[in-house]
């Protein structure tokens, strides 16, 4: 029953250039992207409140909620400026003193690589943008898919937080950047898949585990490496409803996962791993190379290939990573997805602190009414 790379992600090695960039968005210019869903809609009339965790964790997200407005809006974003800041203080693809010949890059100075920075930015608030959209129609969908009345009522108030970050990223976009990218091909492709399967418990995986574990993580890092106020700000509050929406995810699948046999849960190990190479895919931002005008082939050959790149990448699934183990993902049946997140390089990760855990200590409206009262 071996299911190989090909009929998985559609090519055998998963570093194959050519076959990640065949993956492109046809349809970039349009403004609407419609697909139809076969989804069981479940009422329960069971409406006790049985599973503590859940319980605790909706009360939660009722005393967190925010109101975008309140970020400090009124300063003001020299985008150059920030990205120049940013490139000397991190070395991520440029760094000073690097030999470049032979690459797309050879040529390039400070001009070219502020360019890019500033384009590069644009991209991942847009990429940001689409998938905080992606998890607003997902949880929407929980919503009405999940059969316990404890989990429709968490997940009402996670839509609510996804409007929300749906509205600081497009402002941020438009009030403080310069211009928008259409979604990515691959995570276009990731939240179609995700939105489109039929069994509840698959949307929770997709979206709750793999693309919020990530987004957590990369927030974080963003987070960590600029030297922005107000975004440094967005992403403090975006990401403590973030870290509650992973724990939801893995405290609803723990539960569920008890009842799952072996081929079903095999099914679900699969799909963490189509979730995770679709998410690296995106990351090598395609895209932004196109626009550049730089040979995209070279382009990403060069960043696959960079010093730098294993960290990066690494650190993507710093939280997914754990996640799935605590879910019993990693080592059930004969360890495959163990072996697949290995080769991948992420398996290191396997030990950090899972977010059903940790969810509390990122809660900012929290720590904020904590400092006020001191
Ligand atoms: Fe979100
Ligand atoms: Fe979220």
């Amino acid at each position: 029953m071996a299911t190989t790379n090909e009929e998985l992600i559609g090519r055998s090695q998963v570093d194959d250039i050519e076959a990640i960039l065949a993956v492109s968005n046809g349809d970039s210019d349009s403004k609407q992207h419609s697909i139809v869903t076969e989804q069981e809609v479940s009422f329960t009339w069971d409406y006790e409140q049985t599973r503590e965790p859940l319980r605790k964790l909706y009360e939660k997200a009722k005393t967190s909620q925010w109101n975008a407005n309140d970020l400090p809006w009124h300063i003001e974003v020299d985008q150059e400026a920030v990205v120049a800041a940013n490139q000397a203080a991190n070395s991520y693809l440029y760094q000073e003193g690097m030999d470049m010949s032979g690459t797309p890059f050879a040529k390039w100075g400070d001009k070219e690589w502020l360019a890019f920075g500033v384009e590069s930015q644009n991209w991942t608030l847009s990429q940001f943008m689409h998938g905080e959209q992606g998890a607003l129609l997902c949880t929407a969908q929980i919503v009405e898919t999940v059969p316990w009345i404890d989990a429709k009522y968490y997940a009402s108030t996670q839509v609510v937080d996804e409007a929300r970050h749906v509205e600081v990223f497009a402002r941020y976009l438009d009030t403080k950047l310069s211009g928008h990218y259409p979604i990515n091909a691959h995570l276009k492709a990731l939240l179609d898949d995700i939105i489109t399967d039929s069994r509840w418990d698959m949307t929770y995986l997709g979206m709750q585990v793999m693309v919020e574990g990530l987004a957590l993580a990369s927030f974080g890092f963003m987070r960590q490496m600029t030297t922005e106020p107000l975004i440094k700000e967005l992403l403090r509050y975006v990401m403590s409803d973030e870290a509650r929406h992973v724990a939801f995810g893995v405290l609803s699948l723990q539960e569920y996962y008890k009842e799952l046999d072996g081929k079903e849960i095999r099914e679900r190990q699969e799909f963490a791993y189509e979730a995770a190479v679709r998410m690296r895919d995106r990351f090598l931002q395609q895209e932004v190379w196109e626009r550049m005008g730089v040979n995209v082939k070279d382009a990403v050959n060069f960043v696959m290939q960079a010093p730098d790149r294993p960290i990066f990448t690494g650190m993507l699934f710093s939280k997914i990573v754990p996640n799935c183990k605590k879910l019993g993902l990693l080592d059930a049946g004969d360890g495959w997805l163990r072996e697949k997140f290995t080769e991948l390089g992420v398996i290191q990760f396997e030990d950090w602190a899972d977010t059903s855990e940790e969810y509390g200590s990122l809660d900012a409206v929290t720590q904020d009414r904590e400092e006020a009262a001191v």
